[in-house]
C-alpha cells in the first residue's frame, strides 16, 4: 500500500479512497483472494454468514460467496462497491454488497454474524476510532462469533503518517480483549511476499454474554 498525497482529503472520508479506485492506484489490493483466507475457510464445515469491513474490490468477499457462505461485503467507496457488483453479476455471485460507512453498521446489525473479517481496513481508519471499530465488531457478531483477521502492519510505527496506520500487535489484542479471547495468533508462512513478517493472523472469540 502506498498513500502519499491526499493530505488535502481526510481519509475517514470516503473520497480520499474513491480517488484511488478511480485512479487505479490501488496498491493494496492484491487482485484475488487472500491466501491466508482461502486456507482459512477451507477447514470451515458449516456456511458462514461472513462480514467483510472495508472490502475493497471484494476477492475474498467473491470467493467466500462462491464456496457458499452467506456474505456481506462493506466498503463506503463508490467504485470499490461499483466494482464488487460487476464482478459478482459476471461470477452470478449472491453477496450482499453494502455502500455505507462501517461505523454504522450497528444500526442494521446486532448479534448477527458468525464471523467478522478484517483485513486492511483497521489499518485504514483513524487511529482514535479503534475502540469504536472493536465496539462495532462486538455488536454486529452473534454471541459465539468470531473476528477473524490478518493484521498489518505490525511493522510500522502509529506515529508514522497514515494510512496505513501502524498495528502494534500487543496494544491492539489488549483492546480487543474487552470484549474477545484470542483463540489463534501467528505469522503466516503464506503472506504475500511484500508482507512476509509484517502480518499477523489472528482469530478472537467474542466473549459469552
Ligand atoms: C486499504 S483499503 C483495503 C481494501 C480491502 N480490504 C483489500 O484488502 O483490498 C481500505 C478500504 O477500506 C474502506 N474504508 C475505510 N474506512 C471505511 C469506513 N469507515 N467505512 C467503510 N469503508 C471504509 C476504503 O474505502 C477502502 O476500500
Amino acid at each position: 500500500m502506498c498513500i502519499t498525497d491526499t493530505q488535502s482529503i481526510n481519509s475517514s472520508k470516503p473520497e480520499y479512497w474513491e480517488k484511488f479506485y478511480q485512479s487505479g492506484d490501488t496498491g493494496w489490493d492484491i487482485g484475488k483472494p487472500t491466501p491466508v483466507f482461502k486456507n482459512w475457510i477451507k477447514t470451515q464445515k458449516n456456511k458462514l454468514s461472513i462480514c467483510i469491513l472495508g472490502a475493497g474490490n471484494g476477492w475474498d468477499a467473491l470467493h467466500f460467496a462462491e464456496l457458499g457462505h452467506r456474505v456481506t461485503a462493506v466498503d463506503f467507496a463508490e467504485s470499490a462497491v461499483l466494482n464488487m457488483n460487476i464482478t459478482a453479476a459476471k461470477r452470478r455471485l449472491k453477496l450482499n454488497i453494502i455502500h455505507g460507512d462501517i461505523f454504522d453498521l450497528d444500526k442494521l446489525f446486532t448479534n448477527t454474524f458468525d464471523i467478522v473479517l478484517e483485513y486492511t481496513c483497521f489499518c485504514a481508519i483513524d487511529p482514535d476510532r479503534r475502540d469504536d471499530y472493536i465496539r462495532l465488531v462486538n455488536h454486529i457478531l452473534n454471541p459465539s462469533g468470531k473476528f477473524v483477521g490478518l493484521l498489518f502492519p505490525t511493522d510500522e510505527n502509529l506515529d508514522s503518517d497514515g494510512p496505513p496506520f501502524g498495528v502494534d500487535i500487543d496494544t491492539t489484542l489488549n483492546l480487543f480483549s474487552n470484549y474477545f479471547t484470542v483463540i489463534k495468533k501467528e505469522i503466516p508462512s503464506n503472506s504475500i511476499e511484500r508482507r512476509k513478517g509484517r502480518e499477523i493472523f489472528v482469530i478472537l472469540k467474542k466473549n459469552g454474554n
